[in-house]
């Protein structure tokens, strides 16, 4: 092998149908399936070089050494990597997101997923989408969304071998854009690998279960239909129940503020008033607006003003995962 080194981008994913909770949590095989679009522009780039004279694996994040539970995270998932390649390698990692980590919008799913790309093809291990899809799973679970293009559907699966994402429309199918709404930057308290192993303490997560395949359908033909009303309404439900989940569970988890259940609570006044819009929240305060291209612009003043909301960005639908040239610093 004379190529020890690859570096691959990755968009983020925004759940239109929620992934809460595992079956197994080692594997990260998820307790049901998920829908996700994923976010054009907002993306991680991650060089991976392995060297024989390396001694231990190091990750440099946006420009600053990791320590900590961040590197012992990455150490891990190279170990997988290492294992599927029978190679062992120590590696180089470093990786930038274009949008501030701060920000609160999910950085692990773009990360894994350009991590995947990178260290596999750097290591020499020509990977499917489909292998590609399962080993950023291990890594964040909703990575393994960030592979395929466009909307993308995450089968949960039985075992290791069958739980990974698969296209289910490419990037340009619909006209979509996400108005994220940043109302906080200071890092969350509960990350989602603890808040998925709470969901199970809560009474409504079985419920939530129950619906979730009728859920799928529901998402996956709005999207394949290009039908806005039929995709917001499930969509908001699905949000809503994942937080009444989070607030159940023990402890309670809270990650919608103030502000993100004011902009919840004035979306279908302005939905009545004609604009094309619907909401969705990860697990943290931030909201994201889902709107088509034309109505993007009158979202995104409606949203400014609000004082406590201190920025917008806004994501059309994005691609997949790709190795691009080694640099780090150019444009995403
Ligand atoms: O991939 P994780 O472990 O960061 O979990 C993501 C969880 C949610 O963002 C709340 C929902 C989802 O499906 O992306």
């Amino acid at each position: 092998m004379s190529n020890y080194t690859a570096t691959a981008v990755a968009c983020a994913n925004i759940a239109f149908i929620k992934y809460w909770g595992d079956r197994d949590s080692s594997l990260r095989l998820p307790a049901n399936g998920s829908i996700s679009m994923n976010l054009e522009g907002l993306t991680a780039r991650t060089r991976v070089m392995f060297n024989e004279l390396y001694t231990q694996d190091t990750l440099k994040l946006n420009g600053e050494l990791a320590r900590g539970p961040a590197l012992s995270r990455v150490i891990q998932f190279l170990d997988l990597v290492r294992a599927l390649a029978g190679k062992n390698l120590h590696a180089a990692v470093e990786s930038q997101n274009n949008f501030p980590t701060q920000a609160g919008i999910a950085s692990s799913a773009a990360a894994f997923a350009a991590l995947s790309l990178a260290a596999s093809h750097a290591i020499g291990l020509n990977l499917s989408e489909q292998e590609l899809s399962r080993l950023a799973r291990r890594g964040s679970g909703s990575a393994c969304r960030s592979i395929p293009t466009g909307f993308v559907e995450w089968q949960p699966g039985s075992s290791d071998q069958d739980s990974f994402a698969q296209s289910i429309a490419p990037a340009d199918y619909w006209d979509l854009v996400d108005c994220i709404a940043i109302t906080q930057t200071s890092p969350k308290k509960t990350g989602s690998s603890e808040g998925h192993s709470l969901a199970a303490s809560s009474p409504l997560q079985s419920a939530r279960l129950i619906d979730a395949s009728h859920r799928l359908d529901i998402c996956r033909k709005a999207i394949l239909e290009r039908d806005f009303e039929a995709l917001g309404s499930i969509c908001e439900l699905d949000s809503n129940l994942m937080h009444a989940v989070m607030m159940t569970s023990s402890p309670a988890l809270f990650y919608l503020e103030p502000t993100s259940l004011e902009i919840m609570k004035a979306v279908p006044t302005w939905r009545q008033s004609g604009l094309p819009v619907f909401y969705t929240v990860d697990a943290g305060p931030n909201v994201h607006l889902l709107t088509q291209e034309d109505a993007a612009s009158q979202v995104i003043e409606k949203l400014n003003q609000f004082p406590s909301i201190t920025s917008v960005f806004r994501a059309k639908t994005g691609g997949a995962a790709r190795l691009t040239a080694n640099q780090l610093n150019d444009e995403h």
